[in-house]
């Protein structure tokens, strides 16, 4: 099996969750404490070795290409007024080997559909890794994807990030039923949204995976499911018909759903209370407020 050596970031839907913040600003560009969410995915993809990002994108979302694209006037202003800290920050928004790619997904028809849209960049016979640009993982050691590449180096397979929900959230979620087996934990299905008694697990799919190429044809061949969108969740089932498919339970780490508003603002407190310069800071600000409110 080749190495995953591209990834495709999905970043063409509308946002609707977040209006009216993402009316003219792409979701992905909100950011957490000082940085786009696009950026930490980005991040985290070069951590895992990923050399080329695909852009799966739209009309409306221009902004997230000109981040990291260069901004010659501004780095000549900073250079010019000796601002190296703050030219710095500029240099290291794109991680050095990383080249962005993009391919237009002219209508949003659904996450399976954007990651079909990317086809046209991949070897036929090329593994794949497809990142949720709005759902940050943060992990103090070690990247999620970086840690699925392990496993997926062990296995050769598909491998699907899972991480543990309380059970009375199962029914908001993706779900996997899995079964440990010597080289890790084997899927044996995937439910969308189960009520707690038909849960088979209480590991959520949430938003990292790597592929192998036999996704795409089985993209290709997939209807409009539910919300007359092509659902990724249903090219995955035919996928779980014809090969293994492993889960990669992210520990010790946690997953931040930025495309929802509770999520969103819990990852900018968090983020906020992990940082070096504001944490102090900032500590005694939240102190400060929940003993007056
Ligand atoms: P979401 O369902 O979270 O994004 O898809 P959305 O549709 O933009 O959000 P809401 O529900 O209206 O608020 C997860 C990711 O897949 C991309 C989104 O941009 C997001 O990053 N996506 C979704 C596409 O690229 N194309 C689509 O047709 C749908």
């Amino acid at each position: 099996m080749k190495r995953v050596t591209k990834a495709i970031l999905p970043v063409a839907g509308l946002g609707t969750r977040f209006l009216p913040a993402t009316k003219a600003i792409p979701k992905e560009m909100l950011t957490v404490v000082d940085k786009p969410l696009i950026q930490y995915v980005i991040e985290e993809a070069a951590e895992a070795g990923i050399t080329e990002i695909i852009l799966v994108t739209h009309s409306s979302k221009g902004s997230i290409e000109n981040h990291f694209d260069k901004n010659y006037e501004l780095e000549s202003e900073l250079k010019a007024k000796g601002k190296n800290d703050r030219l710095k920050l500029l240099e290291d928004i794109l991680p050095k080997g990383v080249k962005i790619i993009s391919v237009r997904q002219p209508e949003a028809l659904g996450l399976g559909h954007a990651i079909l849209c990317a086809k046209p960049v991949l070897a036929d016979d090329e593994p794949f890794a497809v990142m949720l640009p709005d759902v940050l993982m943060y992990h103090p050691q070690q990247g999620c994807l970086a840690q699925m590449m392990e496993v997926y180096t062990e296995n050769k397979t598909s491998t699907i990030a899972l991480e543990a929900v309380a059970e009375q959230d199962v029914e908001k979620y993706g779900i996997a039923g899995v079964k440990l087996i010597n080289t890790g934990l084997k899927i044996t299905q995937l439910v969308e949204k189960p009520t707690i008694d038909k849960a088979p697990s209480n590991l959520s799919v949430v938003g990292r995976y790597i592929f192998t190429p036999r996704l795409m044809p089985l993209l290709k061949r997939t209807k409009k499911g539910l919300g007359e969108e092509i659902q990724l969740t249903d090219a995955m089932d035919k996928l779980l018909e014809e090969e293994s498919m492993f889960g990669f339970e992210f520990i010790d780490g946690k997953s931040y759903d930025c495309g929802d508003k509770l999520g969103y603002l819990k990852a900018n407190v968090e983020y906020a209370l992990r940082d070096k310069k504001l944490s102090s800071s900032f500590k005694d600000y939240l102190a400060d407020i929940t003993n007056t409110n």
